[in-house]
């Protein structure tokens, strides 16, 4: 059982966050988790009210419907009602229901002309057929990450005892069943986090992204929301460096679209074949640096930001002497050729693609760097040595305002047998984004995090 300190009431001291301000780019940090009205940590693993309130107040209207399938202790339904929306809200967990239904148990005192209270159900979230076809504003959602933690003593239905494939099959069904209640043209958000499997990355996130997408949602945004109760020093800062393995420090919120008419095809970045390939040229770096990154989020200084991505990449994973910085760019490497580079020689490849800077970027080129750069890979994998690893930094791009997904683009593409999936690392410059709404309509967010793609070789 999740639940712990059940009885407990909670003293309500406000209604909202103090200073709260919505979010405006991709990269959502809450330092605190949020403790206004009813909100507490008790129910393990539920969400910090901030994502909730903050998505709500951007995809949603006052008296709307929004709809939270995974309700637990209810922090959406509390947003919700606090926010003047509607809100049915179901669990699979009659013990969490019990507690949601605690947790709403506020006044509002004439603070709106109307309160709608939530309605709170017990039920499963790949069955939705009470709900009527198009009927729903908002889907605003957190699920269990396959089995890491149980919500029941394995009720028939829980998803928190599926594995991994088995939660992804599951979840196809309530991606379908979410696509048929929402409203064409709406929005619906869902947090998941990645998981470690074997000392590498399974990336639970990019797999979920697919299943809604393949159930004809697109993305409109992709959102990463930092995690703080990392510990990163001390015992954990020596094993991180020793077993050479980063603190899991961010999880994903995809924001899909259902589009306002059917879509002919799905896009296919898969196959791409058009004459223009890539380039290499080579750069160098020294390694010194006094204290390295020890999670999946590495926020660095903007004056400084490629000079410390590359000592923390090289500081990190380049175990032996020999390592190569390449740049990938339009043109042909067909002749390419390394000096004095022979097989099995590298402890490292870091890869940067200028193309990306590009701000003429078209879904073509996307798909030729795809085919191209997964091609590239695999011939210069042979150059690594047997632990050796490969870098790539990547970022995702908004075109026609839906973002493609670049970085999950290429751990779809990369089906090569001697590199495992190590680390997805999230990296940001700590600069202050100001304003950023003011000259955008679409209110779309500034996405201001790139990834880099951690590969080792296992053979
Ligand atoms: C990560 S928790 C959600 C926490 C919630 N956001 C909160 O703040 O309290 C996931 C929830 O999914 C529920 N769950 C698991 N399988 C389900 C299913 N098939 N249908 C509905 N809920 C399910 C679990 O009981 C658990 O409460």
């Amino acid at each position: 059982m999740s639940i712990s300190n059940f009885k407990k009431d909670k003293k309500i001291r406000s209604l909202a966050p103090k200073d709260f301000k919505e979010e405006t780019t991709t990269v959502w940090s809450f330092k605190q988790r949020g403790d206004w009205a009813t909100h507490s940590g008790v129910y393990r693993g539920n969400w910090s009210p901030y994502i909730p309130r903050n998505v709500i107040l951007k995809y949603s209207k006052p008296g709307e419907i929004v709809l939270d399938y995974f309700c637990g202790a209810g922090t959406t339904a509390v947003e919700a009602k606090l926010l003047g929306r509607k809100c049915i809200a179901l669990d699979i967990n009659d013990k969490a229901i019990e507690l949601a239904k605690k947790n709403l148990d506020f006044n509002l005192n004439g603070l709106f002309d109307q309160i709608y209270e939530p309605e709170l159900l017990i039920g499963d979230a790949r069955d939705l057929s009470f709900i009527k076809d198009n009927s729903i504003d908002l889907i605003c959602a957190h699920p269990p990450y396959a089995n890491i933690i149980h919500y029941t003593d394995h009720k028939e239905g829980d998803l928190s005892f599926y594995d991994i494939d088995g939660f992804l099959n599951e979840m196809t069904k309530v991606a379908k069943e979410s696509y048929r209640v929402l409203k064409p043209g709406r929005q619906c958000a869902i947090l998941i986090g990645d998981l470690r499997r074997h000392k590498h990355i399974v990336p639970l996130g990019f797999k979920l992204i697919n299943i809604y997408l393949n159930a004809g949602f697109r993305l409109k945004e992709l959102v990463i929301k930092r995690q703080h109760n990392c510990k990163t020093t001390g015992f954990w800062y020596k094993n991180s460096i020793k077993y050479n393995f980063l603190l899991l420090a961010h999880e994903y919120l995809p924001i899909f679209e259902k589009p306002k008419e059917l879509l002919s095809s799905k896009e296919d970045y898969t196959s791409y074949d058009k004459n223009v390939s890539l380039s290499i040229e080579t750069c160098n770096c020294r390694k010194t640096l006094k204290e390295m990154e020890t999670t999946t989020v590495w926020i660095l200084p903007k004056k400084e930001y490629i000079n410390f991505l590359n000592k923390n990449i090289i500081k990190r994973y380049a175990t032996g002497k020999k390592y190569k910085i390449v740049n990938l760019s339009f043109s042909s490497y067909k002749n390419f050729k390394w000096e004095k580079v022979e097989k099995e020689d590298l402890s490292l490849l870091l890869i940067y693609s200028s193309i990306f800077e590009n701000f003429d970027i078209s879904k073509d080129d996307i798909k030729n760097y795809l085919s191209k750069g997964v091609e590239l890979i695999d011939m210069l994998t042979p150059f690594l040595n047997k632990t050796g690893h490969v870098v790539i930094k990547l970022k995702d791009l908004r075109i026609d305002s839906y973002i493609i997904p670049v970085a999950k683009l290429f751990v779809d593409s990369i089906s090569n047998d001697f590199l495992k999936l190590k680390e997805i690392i999230i990296i940001t410059k700590d600069e202050e984004i100001k304003d950023f709404h003011k000259d955008n309509q679409e209110k779309d967010l500034k996405i201001n995090h790139e990834y880099l793609l951690v590969y080792e070789k296992v053979k």
